[in-house]
C-alpha cells in the first residue's frame, strides 16, 4: 500500500514535468514514463491484485483519479503546444499584402541606349525593305581601303587614325576597320546586283574625347540597281531620319564633301535648336552634321565586280551613336561604355518594349 503523501508527490512530479514539456516529443516521454506500460503509475496499479479487498478499495479510486488527472493534464498541454506551433509558424510565414510587387529582373533590367537605337534603325529600315548584312570587325588594308577606291599613299587613308596589327609575314597588316563601308565591297563581291542592305557595326579609330570612343558603332547603307538615284537616295535619308527621330518636320541640307568611294559625295546636316545642353531636332536655325552618304563611285563597282555601265546607286554612312546621343539627349559618349548602372538605369529602355514602326519606336 502505497501513502497519500507518495500519491501526492508522484503526481506533483508529474504534473511539473508535464508543464515543463516544451515539446510533444518531451510530453510523450513524460506519458510513458508516468501511464506507459512500465510506467510508475501503471506499475502502482499492477499492485492492486495483491491487495486486500478492503485496500483495494481504498487505493482503486485513488489511482483511477491521479490517472485521469494525468490523462487530462497530458491532452491540455499536447493541445497548447500544438496551438503554440502553429501560432509560431504563422507568425513567420505571414504575408503583407498591402507591400507593393517587388519588380521581377525582367523588369528591373535594362537595354542599354545603343541597343535600342540599334534595333530602332534596323527596325526602321526593315520597314523600307533593307536586309541586314554583317562583315568582320578585323579586316584586311583591301576591304577597308584598297576596294573602296582609296588609293595606296592616299592621304584619306591617314585621315582615318586607323589602328594596324603587326605585319604579316608577307608584310600586309590586317586593321581593326575603320568604317561599315568594306561590308559594301564583301557583300557586292559576295552577290548578284540589285543589292539594297543595311550593315550596323563596330568600328574602331584612333582617337577619344567626350564625342569620339576609339570604338564606336556605325550604320552603312547600300542600294545599287540600274535607275537607283540621287533623288532616291534623299527620299531614304529624310524617311529614316523622320522616323527615327520622331519629329514630322525634319529638314536636312546636303553639303558637298568627298569620299574616295563616292562620287558626288555629300555630308548630310539636320536643322536643329541648341538651347543650352539641349538640341532640338526639326526647329531653329542650327546645323548638326548627321551623316556622310553619296552615288557608289564606279571604281567600287568594278571593284567589286558589278559593272558600272549597267549599275549605279547610293551609299550612306552614319555614327549609331552619335545618333542615339541626340535622339536621347545623352551628352558624353564614353558613358555608353563605362557600365555605370546608374547610368543605365536613367537612359535605358524596358526589355520587352521592342521598337517597331507599328508599336512605337522609343516609347
Ligand atoms: N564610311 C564613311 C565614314 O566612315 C561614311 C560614308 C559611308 C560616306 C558611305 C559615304 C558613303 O566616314
Amino acid at each position: 500500500m502505497t501513502d497519500q503523501s507518495e500519491l501526492d508527490r508522484l503526481e506533483a512530479e508529474f504534473t511539473t514535468a508535464i508543464g515543463d514539456a516544451l515539446d510533444e516529443a518531451t510530453l510523450e516521454d513524460v506519458r510513458i514514463a508516468a501511464l506507459g506500460k512500465k510506467g510508475r503509475v501503471s506499475e502502482l496499479m499492477k499492485g492492486l491484485g495483491k491487495m486486500t479487498p478492503e485496500e483495494r478499495k481504498e487505493m482503486g479510486p485513488k489511482l483511477n483519479g491521479l490517472k485521469d488527472r494525468l490523462n487530462e493534464a497530458l491532452a491540455a498541454r499536447k493541445s497548447a503546444l500544438k496551438e503554440a506551433a502553429l501560432e509560431a509558424r504563422l507568425a513567420t510565414e505571414k504575408v503583407d499584402v498591402t507591400l507593393p510587387v517587388r519588380d521581377s529582373a525582367l523588369e528591373q533590367g535594362r537595354i542599354h541606349p545603343l541597343s535600342q537605337v540599334y534595333d530602332e534603325v534596323i527596325a526602321i529600315f526593315a520597314d523600307m525593305g533593307f536586309a541586314v548584312e554583317q562583315g568582320p570587325d578585323i579586316e584586311t588594308d583591301r576591304y577597308n581601303f584598297t576596294a573602296l577606291n582609296f588609293p595606296e599613299g592616299h592621304p584619306a587613308r591617314e585621315m582615318h587614325d586607323t589602328f594596324y596589327f603587326e605585319p604579316g609575314e608577307d608584310g600586309s597588316r590586317l586593321l581593326l576597320r575603320t568604317h561599315t563601308s568594306p561590308v559594301q565591297a564583301r557583300t557586292m563581291e559576295a552577290g548578284k546586283p540589285p543589292f539594297r542592305f543595311v550593315a550596323p557595326g563596330r568600328t574602331y579609330r584612333c582617337d577619344s574625347d567626350q564625342t569620339h570612343t576609339p570604338q564606336f558603332h556605325q550604320i552603312e547603307g547600300l542600294v545599287i540597281d540600274e535607275e537607283t538615284h540621287m533623288g532616291h537616295l534623299k527620299w531614304t535619308l529624310e524617311e529614316f531620319l523622320r522616323a527615327f527621330f520622331e519629329v514630322e518636320g525634319v529638314e536636312l541640307r546636303f553639303r558637298p564633301s568627298f569620299f574616295p568611294f563616292t562620287e558626288p559625295s555629300m555630308e548630310v546636316d539636320v536643322r536643329c535648336a541648341r538651347l543650352g545642353n539641349e538640341i532640338r531636332i526639326g526647329e531653329g536655325d542650327d546645323w548638326l552634321e548627321i551623316l556622310g552618304c553619296g552615288m557608289v563611285h564606279p571604281n567600287v563597282l568594278k571593284n567589286c565586280g558589278v559593272d558600272p555601265e549597267k549599275y549605279q546607286g547610293f551609299a550612306f554612312g552614319m555614327g549609331i551613336d552619335r545618333i542615339a546621343m541626340l535622339k536621347y539627349g545623352i551628352p558624353d559618349l564614353r558613358a555608353f561604355f563605362e557600365s555605370d548602372l546608374r547610368w543605365l538605369r536613367h537612359y535605358g529602355f524596358a526589355a520587352l518594349d521592342v521598337p517597331t514602326l507599328a508599336g512605337g519606336l522609343s516609347s
